[in-house]
């Protein structure tokens, strides 16, 4: 799977943690940055452009990470198409996709531990979208993003 990841400093650390593994697993995953832990950046930026590579096709999935998983999330849901997901652990991840159809799957560096975060992914990965009444709520998060959508 073609995987877009994005961090601010804050989330750094555990972005590269999660990289490695998914590049281990024989993802081909795109590091879109930060480049450090050291360089004080805005999450807004990396959010956005990781919810643009999947917007775009660029990638299938996103991987981003700020201290807590919350702005990162806020921006890359900003992006038309994206349903970006806070998640804490096995349970919240695999209910993101089974539920929520998440294309982005964000965490906290500051908030989630390495190991917790590595299993919270593959549990994303090996879940299925479950359909149904499901995908009628994803599309009326769809419906909100259309020009003329109630403000
Ligand atoms: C950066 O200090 C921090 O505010 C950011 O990483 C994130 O937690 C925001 O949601």
């Amino acid at each position: 799977m073609r995987i877009a990841a994005g961090s601010d400093h804050a989330g750094y650390a555990l972005k590269r943690v999660l990289v490695d593994h998914l590049a281990g697993l024989g993802h081909q995953v795109d590091d879109l940055g930060t480049t450090d832990a050291d360089h004080s950046v805005d999450y807004p930026d990396f959010g956005a452009a990781v919810g643009r590579a999947v917007a775009g096709g660029r990638a299938e999935l996103g991987v981003c990470v700020c201290g807590t998983g919350i702005g990162i999330s806020i921006a890359a849901n900003k992006v038309p198409g994206i349903r970006a997901a806070v998640v804490h652990d096995t349970t919240t991840a695999s209910l993101a996709c089974r539920h929520n159809h998440a294309n982005v799957v964000c965490m906290g560096g500051r908030t989630t531990g390495e190991a917790t975060a590595i299993d919270a992914i593959d549990a994303f990965l090996a879940a299925t979208p479950e359909h149904g009444r499901h995908d009628r709520r994803v599309e009326e998060i769809s419906v909100l993003e259309q020009p003329g959508a109630p403000t």
